[in-house]
């Protein structure tokens, strides 16, 4: 398997896990909303709000055909398909998260609406022009090629069809610290800063309409985060149940790279 599939894969009976923690919230997989599996669905800093968000600039309707490169568990692809009735094709490259996405987004009745396959975001196997939008969500640390992750999403693009990117960048900080959710040290990381990541876009044959830097709110959604789970505990429902060995050292490293501007949160609004 893949290095970076297997860093991803290595927790295992993820369903089991997911729905023993909606079991505390009182609910079940069968009847729960994306509302309710967003704390472990939505696999990246500031969840279902960012990625209501980022959907915005995406001009989608129920009749949009979206992709989703790097969709993870499902989370934004089954979030835009409920909030916006349009269909969503997530493409991920770990086998398990491909699985889980396709079972869950049954369970809770969004099947005909949200499809999941598994590949390579940098490969895709589908026709120019296929898709009317399309996002990517932390997923390009992970991705060396990434002139050929923004190549790909540009040509399975219609003309005018717009592209939302949202990850993690290199801030001026310094070197990151490891281990983090997306590598246990730098062999799968690649994280680069924004104006490397424009250029590449552009390079790609997009238009930018758009950058924002969302570093402080991240840095405030972590203290929230932390906050709470102060006063009331663990959440029933978290990220938890998906990162695996040595999470607490992974989540504490997220918030120190950003507030010592290691890291940034920032994201993209492109046309094709
Ligand atoms: C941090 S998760 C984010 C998942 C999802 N975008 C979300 O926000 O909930 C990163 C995901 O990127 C996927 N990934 C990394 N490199 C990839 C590639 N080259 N092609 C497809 N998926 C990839 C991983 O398998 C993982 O599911």
């Amino acid at each position: 398997m893949n290095q970076v599939a297997q860093h991803y894969a290595e927790r295992g009976r993820l369903l089991d896990r997911i729905a023993e923690g909606l079991a505390r919230t009182g609910k079940t997989l069968d009847g729960a909303t994306t509302g309710d599996l967003a704390p472990v669905d939505e696999f990246h800093i500031r969840g279902r709000k960012a990625t209501l968000e980022l959907a915005e600039g995406l001009r989608l309707s129920a009749s949009s055909r979206v992709l989703d490169l790097g969709s993870g568990l499902g989370g934004p692809a089954r979030t835009l398909a409920e909030v916006h009735g349009c269909h969503v094709t997530g493409i991920d490259l770990t086998p398990e998260f491909c699985e889980v996405a396709t079972v869950l987004s049954d369970r809770i009745g969004l099947s005909d609406r949200v499809t999941f396959i598994e590949g390579d975001a940098t490969d895709l196997p589908f026709g120019d022009a296929t898709f009317d939008a399309a996002m990517t969500i932390h997923v390009a640390m992970n991705i060396a090629a990434k002139h050929r992750l923004y190549a790909e999403a540009r040509r399975v693009l219609k003309p005018g069809g717009r592209f939302a990117v949202y990850d993690i960048m290199q801030g001026d900080g310094g070197d990151i610290l490891y281990p983090v959710p997306w590598a246990r040290d730098a062999a799968i990381s690649f994280v680069v800063p924004p104006d490397e990541v424009e250029a590449l876009l552009i390079a790609a044959g997009f238009k930018v309409l758009e950058r924002r830097d969302s570093s402080e709110e991240s840095i405030a959604w972590f203290k929230a985060l932390a906050d709470e789970s102060a006063r009331n505990g663990p959440p029933p429902l978290s990220l938890a149940a998906i990162l695996g060995e040595g999470r607490k050292e992974m989540v504490r490293n997220q918030v120190v790279n950003l507030a010592e501007r290691r890291t940034r949160t920032v994201a993209f609004l492109c046309e094709a």
